[in-house]
């Protein structure tokens, strides 16, 4: 009886396996599709903050009305919390994807575009910017002091933020925002699917103590003598160096009209003393004493113990948006959580590039009309000619590009 169980399994298995190319692992993924969100993603009820709701919108300009939509920022000065637990996976042994793509087309001023994986622990309505969570990623900016995409992780309870920094997008389209870790300890950050941050954990993060520290029974020897140059013992000042700096101006003419009684005593005015010649100093000779520069030696750092697993998160359970926002209307949405770097790719491809390019060829369109209906000074016929092209351009497109899109996805 065995057998023939065993075959059927194999047939059913290596089916699929087949089918998966590899042995690929979407652990979670949200396209925002219809508004089933409602009921799956959670808001938080945390006391005493007013959170900011969420709406499905592919905004003011898209490439496509339908597939575009994401979840919206809607109301500005607010604190967001939205969150959602999913079947729990780790990372052990395994690339570790998270995509998403957020769009600022709100010419943001202020707010978080960030997203936050959590453990099993998370209790969703109870969520806020204190809720303790394993990894932080995604853009930041405010003012035009802080514009940064956020990596953080958290470590033996502390959340640990890069020693580098990049910098995000700030512009009103949508980007593709990923972070691959892996699990020899190594990452990646791409932004529109280009790499433009990649190293090592260990080195990147403070996840441990520094291996080297300097030598704490070593001091500086006193008569350590790092001084390059000294004064010339046998430069001496002249004597007439020493001017005042101002003198009273020889040219001035006591004016006529100068009444000593009513005016007072005259007096000429004073002006830069053209002899002045500031403060002496002597001339400075190369010190015959220098030693150089005195450089601590280094020892192990006994506290250092190193971790081949920074790269580890034993649980990831819950995604989950958690911002403050001052203008609103930012649009996050395609999120992908996987162990697969090409499937990733592709995805990223097959949502990102038509997506940007009809956002830019709309939103241009739109500030053309938007030009005309205000009878500003527009090559009349030809602009609106261009404004027509470009519609149906736009809309042939669309087309192909939903097609395009729903084969890949
Ligand atoms: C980490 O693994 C990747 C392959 O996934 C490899 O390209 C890279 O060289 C490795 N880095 C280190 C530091 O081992």
């Amino acid at each position: 009886m065995r057998a023939p169980t065993k075959q059927l399994l194999c047939a059913l298995f290596c089916l699929s396996a087949a089918t998966l190319v590899v042995n690929a692992e979407i652990y979670y993924e949200e396209n925002f599709d219809d508004d089933s969100w409602e009921n799956e993603w959670t808001y938080s009820e945390h006391a005493g903050i007013e959170f900011g709701k969420f709406v499905r919108s592919s905004g003011a300009f898209y490439n496509d009305f339908e597939v575009d939509k994401g979840i919206q920022t809607t109301q500005d000065a607010r604190f967001y919390a939205l969150s959602r637990k999913f079947t729990p996976f780790s990372n052990e042994g395994k690339n570790l994807v998270i995509q998403y793509t957020v769009k600022h087309e709100q010419h943001i001023d202020c707010g978080g575009g960030y997203i936050k994986l959590f453990n099993c622990d998370l209790e969703p309505k109870q969520m806020h910017g204190e809720t303790p969570y394993e990894i932080m990623f995604g853009p930041d900016i405010c003012g035009t002091e802080t514009k940064l995409v956020h990596v953080i992780f958290s470590y033996n309870g502390k959340n640990l933020v890069m020693n580098k920094e990049i910098r995000c997008l700030d512009d009103i389209y949508t980007h593709m925002y990923t972070l691959i870790v892996k699990p020899n300890n190594t990452y990646e950050v791409l932004i529109d699917n280009e790499k433009i941050q990649s190293g090592e954990l260990e080195a990147d993060w403070n996840f441990l103590p520094p291996k080297k520290i300097k030598n704490p029974e070593v001091k500086k020897p006193e008569d350590w003598d790092d001084r390059k140059t000294i004064d010339d013992p046998n430069d001496e000042k002249p004597e007439d160096w020493d001017k005042p700096k101002l003198v009273s101006d020889p040219a001035a003419i006591k004016p006529n009209d100068w009444d000593d009684e009513m005016d007072g005593i005259w007096e000429p005015p004073m002006i830069d003393n053209p002899d002045y010649k500031g403060e002496w100093k002597p001339k400075q000779i190369e010190n015959p004493n220098y030693k150089g520069v005195w450089i601590h030696p280094e020892i192990d750092n006994p506290e250092y113990k190193s971790d081949d697993k920074l790269y580890l998160r034993k649980e990831i359970c819950a995604v989950g948006f958690d911002l403050w926002q001052v203008k609103s209307g930012t649009i996050f949405n395609n999120i992908l959580i996987t162990d697969d770097i090409e499937l990733a790719k592709e995805k990223a491809e097959a949502i990102w590039d038509p997506r940007y390019e009809g956002e830019n060829k709309m939103k241009e369109a739109l500030d053309v009309e938007e030009r005309i209906k205000k009878g500003l000074d527009i090559e009349t016929a030809e602009d609106i000619e261009f404004v027509k092209d470009n519609k149906e351009d736009e809309d042939e497109e669309d087309d192909e590009e939903f097609d395009k899109v729903h084969d890949e996805l």
